[in-house]
């Protein structure tokens, strides 16, 4: 089974050094990999929840394109696009808002930091946060599940975000769902090995610490950056410590074991801070220079960005818009002419469509009952091992047109692919058995 990835890139910065050992470059290569279909956007709509400068804006979109392409991204196999170009997004947003409970927003890391921030200085609990802010998990839920990712790589402090598209996927599966799982529930990856890289004082590298390196600069403000380094100060000659010195961290995170080792021994070795300068910088400009370059050169094509966009965005929908579709039927925005129609033609006036209710065991197995227009109960399932499993076996109730019924006694079975998987009631007698299995037919008969 191929895994969805999906993760996705707020618009608001120039991407650094630590952006590209810590998330792109982990995540190109786990897109090349054949049984991962990955899905990488640009979060501009999060963006504005951060930043009204239009300007600042729009750059960033187009330098976060720029540096994936540059970096390697295969948009032919990897789906990338933006996200304010899927208009199903902002509508499954509001689906899920609906049935997101306030309190679970309350809690959310990003809300409760400015409220507390707020009373600390004494102002309105509230003062400053938008509903953007107080919202921005939903949107990101809706991220997530419009394209069903099972795995969703981030930073640890989005893995609140991550679990909350969960909780806000499931209650959807539940009220909505009918014994289906619509959605399915994301799991957040932290790539525990690529260690967030210290920036050039040591703390974590990060823009609002003012402490990072440019991942495209040139040659000039690459040399400029890491001349700003923080060492300590032994003099060239003396031996260098390298495990507290983040100057090696860094060049751990792009050398190979070999020059690792190199590096260390002519540390201990006293080598000067100055010149442990110079390799630092000659290794980073091996790595990215050629990168660098088509960096260069897509930026200044913004009409061939446009065009990869506008590509991957098409490809995207080719999955939002059928899905979203579904959605909107579930919860009831359905075209007045289907209920017409088949009023009109009359041929099924007790047509209702089948009514599955999912629920879980005590001992933690997922079964389904079947009930008719009325609510009485035709089938009850075996138990699964997990809800995919059962939401899959009554999608194909709805979906097969012969269904292989073995009548036992006064109840009846249910049988798919050689196997039992759901059980009658035991009715009074073989007549009401018999009826029974008529409404059986009625309710999953294939609709036209
Ligand atoms: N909030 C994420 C961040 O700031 C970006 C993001 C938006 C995201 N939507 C997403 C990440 C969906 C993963 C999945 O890092």
């Amino acid at each position: 089974m191929t895994t969805r990835i999906l993760t996705g890139i707020t618009t608001t910065g120039t991407p650094h050094l630590g952006n590209y050992a810590g998330a792109i470059r982990p995540a190109i290569v786990a897109s090349r990999s054949n049984d991962v279909d990955s899905f990488y956007f640009l979060a501009d709509y999060h963006a504005l929840i951060k930043c009204d400068d239009p300007l600042r804006i729009q750059r960033s979109r187009l330098e976060i394109a720029a540096t994936w392409l540059a970096c390697g991204l295969d948009t032919d196999k990897a789906t990338f696009y933006r996200q304010s170009d899927i208009p199903e997004i902002p509508e499954l947003t509001w689906l899920l808002t609906c049935v997101s409970a306030k309190g679970l927003l309350n809690r959310a890391h990003a809300y409760k930091a400015s409220v507390d921030k707020n009373l600390e200085n004494g102002e309105d609990p509230d003062a400053g946060v938008t509903m953007g802010l107080y919202s921005y998990p939903v949107l990101m839920a809706a991220d997530i599940l419009m394209f069903n990712a099972h795995k969703v790589p981030v930073g640890r402090d989005q893995i609140q975000h991550v679990e909350m598209a969960r909780d806000i996927g499931q209650r959807f599966n539940h009220l909505f769902g009918a014994g289906r799982e619509f959605f399915t529930l994301p799991e957040a990856v932290i790539e525990e090995e690529v260690a967030t890289l210290p920036g050039l004082d040591g703390r974590k590298m990060s823009k609002s610490y003012d402490n990072t390196i440019p991942l495209f600069g040139n040659a000039k403000q690459l040399k400029d950056s890491i001349a700003r380094i923080v060492t300590d100060s032994r003099a060239p000659g003396e031996p260098k410590d390298p495990d507290n010195s983040h100057l090696f961290t860094l060049y751990q995170a792009f050398a190979t074991p070999a020059q690792l080792a190199e590096f260390r021994a002519e540390l201990l070795g006293g080598l000067a801070w100055g010149e442990a300068k110079q390799r630092l910088f000659q290794l980073l400009d091996n790595e990215l220079g050629e990168a660098r370059e088509r960096y260069r050169a897509l930026i200044e094509r913004p009409a061939d960005l446009e065009d990869i966009l506008l590509a991957g965005a098409a490809k995207a929908r080719k999955i939002a818009t059928p899905f979203l579709g579904e959605l909107r039927e579930a919860v009831g925005l359905r075209s007045f002419r289907s209920s017409v129609q088949s009023a009109e033609t009359g041929k099924k006036k007790a047509v209702k469509s089948a009514r599955f209710v999912s629920f879980r065991e005590d001992d933690g197995s997922f079964r389904f009952r079947l009930l008719d227009a009325d609510g009485e109960q035709l089938l009850l399932s075996k138990g699964f091992a997990d809800g995919k499993a059962a939401g899959q076996v009554s999608k194909r109730l709805q979906a097969d047109s012969e269904l292989d019924l073995r009548v036992e006694g006064d109840a009846f079975g249910l049988w798919l692919d050689g196997e039992q998987v759901a059980l009658s009631p035991s009715f009074a007698d073989p007549a009401e058995r018999d009826a029974a299995i008529q409404r059986l037919h009625m309710v999953l008969a294939p609709q036209e």
